[in-house]
């Protein structure tokens, strides 16, 4: 019980600037009076006393196993450049992605998404569906060199296309309203030539309709039915983009994406699109960004029973590194607290930059 407020009234004290507060304990007494602590029928500190009782009652848990580190790839041989919105994350050539790669693994990180900077943009985005284009090189050296490392391709277009919107747009079109149903087919035969490469799943991130049932129907027909698909599912017109953007080139030349990804007022939406893909055939569902959509990979999550991922996106990962560096937070304890954050929201995967860093903090 806390003491009656004429008590505390009584107890207060003036401080030289005429402030007024209440010590919690009078300067006369070592141990408050014994009716204060006897009361109590609840005390949610009794399992928060020790170690040993918190690890017992801890109802979350952050392991390696969750992360998924995404690489960006590009043209050259032994070429490695610290992109610089997002310290510590780098574009990198084939061979520069193959050791990074078996870095990731050795960490117990057990998979990769691939993004890639193509060569040349054109409106067709052959970049992205080309046999010899760059995700699809990575993905081949990747998967001789670590057979285990789960390699997933981001299927879309944005980082291929000369104007960087993620599907086909009508000849002079100059808004940025990309055209749905001729932007499938591309992506059919993206997603195909990644898995072809060797990608071991396909994850589809441009916000198109009915790109999971598209996408499906491209892998069966083409004898990749055991290729699983991760959809970008609620997948938000987000700010939080703009140093991925820097990373992978693919800032769009006009207009935005809001006529294709979420708006971020909604909810149900996100409930709308996520039962669309599952009813398309989806194997695991991404709610994307994370860190101001909690609410949303939630909700996801009593949904559906199928795994769900949360894509802690460049924003977010530039945020914590800026007030990092300059002394402002510890990172290690953000990064940490962040990514069960993740967890306890629902999520099973989570996509992050800090991957290979918590990989290392998870082992300590
Ligand atoms: C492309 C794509 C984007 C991200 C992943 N895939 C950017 C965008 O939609 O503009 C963002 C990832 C990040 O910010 O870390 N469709
Ligand atoms: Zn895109």
């Amino acid at each position: 019980m806390l003491p009656n407020q004429s008590e505390f009234d009584m107890r207060s004290i003036e401080t030289k600037e005429g402030e007024i507060y209440a010590p919690c304990v009078s300067p006369n007494r070592s141990m408050p009076p014994v009716s204060n602590r006897t009361q109590l029928t609840h005390r949610p500190r009794r399992l928060r006393r020790t170690t040993p009782l918190r690890q017992m009652v801890r109802e979350n848990v952050l392991t390696t196993n969750d992360l998924i580190y995404p690489l960006f790839a590009v043209p050259g041989k032994g070429f490695a450049q610290e992109v610089k919105s997002m310290p510590g994350v780098y574009q990198l050539s084939v061979d520069k992605i193959v050791e990074e790669a078996k870095q990731v693994y050795d960490l117990g990180i057990p998979s990769i998404i691939l993004f890639g900077i193509p060569e040349d943009k054109d409106v067709d985005a052959t970049g992205a569906w080309h046999d010899c284009g760059i995700v699809q090189k990575a993905a081949t050296a990747v998967k001789e060199a670590v057979p285990e490392l789960v390699v997933i391709a981001d299927t879309c277009l944005c980082e291929y296309t000369s104007h960087g919107h993620c599907g086909y747009l009508e000849v002079g079109d100059l808004t940025g309203r990309v055209l749905n149903d001729p932007t499938l087919e591309l992506l059919k035969k993206t997603a195909v030539s990644q898995v072809k490469a060797g990608a071991d799943i396909i994850a589809p991130s441009g916000m198109m309709d009915g790109f999971v049932q598209a996408i499906r129907e491209g892998l069966d027909e083409a004898g990749f039915e055991d290729t699983p698909i991760l959809s970008y599912a609620a997948k938000y017109a987000s700010a939080y983009y703009g140093p991925f953007r820097d990373a992978a080139d693919s800032t769009p030349q006009f207009g935005d994406r809001r006529t294709y990804q979420m708006d971020p007022a909604n909810v149900r939406e996100a409930i709308k699109e996520i039962e669309l893909d599952i009813a398309e055939g989806a194997d695991m569902l991404m709610v994307k960004p994370a860190l101001a959509y909690m609410d949303v990979i939630c909700r996801v999550k009593e949904a559906t029973n199928l795994p769900v991922a949360a894509y802690n996106v460049s924003g977010e990962y530039a945020m914590v590194k800026a007030a990092a560096l300059n002394g402002w937070i510890d990172e290690e304890r953000v990064v940490m607290e962040t990514l069960l954050g993740f967890k306890r929201a629902g999520a099973d995967l989570i996509l992050t930059y800090h991957a290979k860093d918590a990989a290392r903090w998870l082992k300590a």
